[in-house]
């Protein structure tokens, strides 16, 4: 069965989902809106067969008969755009952060509710090939009982993005937000619980400070350490660093339970290694027992790992929406995922700014 797709927002990220949709079976593009003359060209020039182009979302949505939506767009459109898609009642695929504040994520959710359409927010690191096995290994009890989760992100500023909409907390949601609510979601997955009080400390010490467009500096954060407890007593924390690109490995996400720590270590992308070579992901069980490491390399097929900057997760993740599409079901990283990880991403940043914990409770902390 031929899956058509719609994809809304054509960048760096619409573009890695181009390629790695062109390699799965049954896959087909036939729209893209894309404002900007550039991008729209390059993502068009990507796709094998011919695709209706639109400059704007809405003109798309008046002529497309997709059977699914790719939303790549910056993130404050993004609720916009969900907005009028998901009166469209077919399923969509939409970059995380899915929001970037609370009024969105209520009105967002609650639209959801009512219309009942499916929708999948990306969450590339789940996709990760270490991260995988972590998360295997987690279910499988290999840690014995789980009582800390740590991940670590040690990488490169952000990049330049067109019309810089990522350099401002206004546009972007913020650090915590846009690029953190990633590693939130993973800790949601691995303990399996909801947080309850989230303490950050952190700050804009080195990037972007000389930079200035339209008379403003960027105002995001740089670095930061956040420490978050969760309702079934696992503690977790993240350290975010973005002027370390001369680290090994970029992420390492690590779940330290009675009998072992598992852990996955993610470098960062091939095309900005002095080489230009990615590196190879490890994935680690300590075992208390044991008393050492056993360093497994992960391998993955090199046509899937060149589609883009994250490691074939892009890939392994359109397998899973594509057969959402075609076979129905629910969505493995639901809108209530995308919108918690939002929310622990603001409260991280309110706590930094306000300098206190902040508490979210274990009940319905969107409501
Ligand atoms: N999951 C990941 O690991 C990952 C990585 C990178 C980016 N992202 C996310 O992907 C999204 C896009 O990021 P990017 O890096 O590709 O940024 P980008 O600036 O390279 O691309 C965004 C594109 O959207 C277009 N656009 C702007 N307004 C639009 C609108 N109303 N409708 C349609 N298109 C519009 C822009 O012209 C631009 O071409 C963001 O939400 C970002 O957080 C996710």
């Amino acid at each position: 069965m031929t899956v058509k797709y719609a994809i809304i927002g054509s960048g760096m990220m619409g573009q890695e989902h181009i390629r790695n949709l062109n390699l799965v079976e049954g896959a087909q593009i036939t729209a893209i809106a894309e404002p900007d003359a550039a991008m729209r060209a390059a993502a068009a020039s990507l796709v094998p067969n011919e695709v209706a182009l639109f400059g704007d979302f809405r003109e798309l949505l008046r002529h497309s008969d997709a059977d699914a939506f790719l939303v790549a767009s910056p993130n404050h459109t993004h609720a916009i755009i969900l907005d009028a898609l998901i009166e469209q009642k077919r399923p969509i695929l939409i970059e995380k952060p899915v929001v970037k504040d609370w009024e969105e994520a209520r009105r967002i959710a609650e639209k959801a509710a009512r219309f009942q359409t499916p929708i999948w927010v990306a969450m590339e690191y789940r996709y990760m090939p270490g991260v995988t096995r972590l998360l295997e290994d987690l279910e499988a009890g290999r840690a014995g009982k789980l009582a800390m989760v740590s991940i670590t992100e040690r990488r490169f500023p952000f990049l330049q993005k067109v019309g810089n909409w990522n350099r401002f907390n206004i546009s972007s949601g913020g650090t915590l937000v846009e690029k953190c609510c990633h590693f939130f979601d993973l800790m949601r997955l691995m303990i399996k619980s909801e947080p309850v009080r989230i303490h950050a400390i952190g700050g804009q010490a080195i990037n972007h400070l000389d930079e200035a467009y339209d008379g403003r500096v960027p105002d995001i954060l740089d670095h930061s350490f956040t420490t978050i407890e969760f309702a079934n007593g696992v503690s977790a924390m993240l350290e975010l660093c973005m002027f370390a690109e001369g680290s090994h490995f970029q992420e390492r996400v690590s779940a330290i339970g009675s009998t072992a720590l598992l852990e996955a270590r993610v470098p960062g992308p091939g095309r900005f290694e002095p080489d230009g070579q990615v590196k190879h992901a490890e994935y680690v069980v300590a075992d208390r027992a044991a008393r050492k490491e056993q360093i497994e390399v992960m391998k993955v097929d090199p046509k899937i790992l060149a589609q883009g900057d994250h490691h074939g997760s892009t890939y392994f993740q359109h397998l899973g929406f594509n057969r959402l599409v075609r076979e129905g079901g629910a969505p493995e990283v639901s809108l209530e995922d995308g919108l918690k990880a939002v929310a622990m991403g603001l409260a991280a940043q309110q706590s930094i700014a306000e300098k206190r914990p902040v508490e979210l409770g274990c009940g319905n902390w969107l409501g």
